[in-house]
């Protein structure tokens, strides 16, 4: 069965939430999906899957947060050519930092299965819906 990491920061769960929402669709379209914090898996790690879904906040000044979740994507991103990708995150008043991202991502040679999805704070419905759109996109369905 095709095994599909969700790997992701959140600082106050809201993209938590959209990360459980993403890896539930990829359960229930036939595909493993497996939830983790991004401090408890390496680049390395994350590399040996051809498909993957990334979810970080808008932090700093809009840039992916600095700490953990930014050098881990600094060292995945040399990895990714050929990968399927897809991105979501929560933000809070800008947002511009998922064009940035997604720019990252074309450029490291990966396919973004989808536009990254963003959340205003806490996810609401639609935005679930569209966290499951990509986990099913990733999953082939
Ligand atoms: C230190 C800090 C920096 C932030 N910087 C931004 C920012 O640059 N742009 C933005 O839109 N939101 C920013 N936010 C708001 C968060 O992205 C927003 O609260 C989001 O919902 C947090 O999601 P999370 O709970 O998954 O971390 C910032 C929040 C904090 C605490």
């Amino acid at each position: 069965m095709k095994k599909i990491p969700v790997i992701y920061w959140s600082g106050s769960g809201n993209t938590k939430m959209m990360a459980q929402a993403v890896v539930a669709a990829i359960s229930s379209s036939g595909a493993e999906a497996f939830l983790t914090e991004v401090d408890k898996i390496t680049a390395a790690d994350a590399a040996q899957y051809p498909a993957l879904a990334l979810g970080c906040s808008a932090m700093g000044a809009e840039v992916l947060e600095e700490y953990e979740f930014e050098p881990f994507f600094a060292e995945l991103e040399k990895m990714l050519a050929g990968k399927k990708v897809a991105l979501f995150g929560s933000y809070g008043w800008g947002g511009s930092y998922m064009q940035d991202w997604e720019a990252r991502v074309a450029a490291a040679g990966a396919q973004l299965v989808a536009p990254g999805v963003l959340a205003l704070n806490e996810p609401d419905p639609a935005a679930l819906e569209a966290c499951a759109a990509i986990g099913r996109l990733l999953a082939g369905k």
